[in-house]
């Protein structure tokens, strides 16, 4: 790791309940500017939580309560005033399951630079063709711009999502699975992309393929109900886990 390390964000002391159901217990994690982190563990241990966290995705669930802070800028995002609206520009996100907007593919891009403020057609097209080129997906739509975004493949519709969530020119991409629905070759240029993205972007990545986080992240951080039991380079988290929990399940004598 060249690059020097500097915080984005910081994840501190963070509890989340699902009505009763505590989902999150004292989270503490740093999120490094420029780089991949690796979110990892079983299935229901909190990584989409802890994930949506960082966008404020969770405010839209029923019963939902969070205590601790995530510092974005030196400000907690949970603090009173918050500007919600601000955090989404700066934090985008990428979920599992493609889902383009049922319009054309140049709409799912020109549709928030539009929102935000960009009226002229130049502009929009400039926006739409760069971030379709930023995502790896322009040499296949560029001649079908008004064609809908759903006759693409998956994994074309998951590039596509991708290249939208680029056109609000976030600081962090946050992505949930963003290969569990794609075959192999279509998750191999997902996570090409996510290694030229990491240049410009931080990149949160939550996975329960444990290869790829392996393959594709700086940082990793393991789960288990509900608690972040342990987060470190990439590298000394499969070769050198400091913790029975983590090495257990990245050796597969999980259960
Ligand atoms: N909207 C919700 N309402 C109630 N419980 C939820 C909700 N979302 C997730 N949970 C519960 O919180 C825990 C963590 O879920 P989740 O963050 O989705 O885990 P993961 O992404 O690691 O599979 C699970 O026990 C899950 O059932
Ligand atoms: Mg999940």
């Amino acid at each position: 790791m060249s690059k020097k390390t500097s915080l984005e964000m910081e994840v501190k002391d963070l509890d989340l309940w699902y009505d009763t159901k505590q989902a999150l217990k004292k989270v503490n994690m740093p999120v490094y500017k420029n780089k991949i982190t690796a979110i990892i563990g079983p299935s229901g241990c909190g990584k989409s939580t802890l994930l949506r966290c960082m966008n404020r995705m969770n405010d839209i669930i029923d019963k939902c309560r969070i205590e601790g802070e995530i510092l974005f800028d030196d400000k907690n995002v949970y603090r009173k005033n918050y500007d919600v609206v601000e955090l989404r520009k700066r934090v985008g996100m990428v979920f599992q399951k493609p889902n383009p907007f049922p319009k054309s593919i140049y709409e799912n891009i020109a549709y928030a630079p539009r929102i935000h403020g960009i009226k002229k057609k130049k502009s929009l097209d400039g926006i739409v063709q760069q971030c379709l080129k930023d995502a790896f997906i322009w040499e296949e739509v560029h001649d079908r711009m008004e064609s809908s975004a759903m006759g693409l493949s998956g994994g074309q519709q998951q590039r596509l999502c991708i290249a939208r969530a680029l056109s609000i020119e976030p600081d962090i991409i946050l992505m949930d699975e963003p290969c569990s629905a794609l075959d192999p070759i279509a998750t191999a240029k997902i996570e090409d992309l996510m290694r030229v993205l990491v240049k410009d972007y931080t990149v949160v990545i939550v996975t329960h393929n444990m290869q790829q986080a392996a393959r594709v992240s700086d940082y990793t951080a393991y789960m288990y109900l509900g608690e972040l039991i342990e987060f470190g380079e990439t590298e000394q988290i499969f070769e050198n886990p400091q913790e029975e929990l983590t090495e257990k399940y990245i050796t597969g004598r999980f259960g």
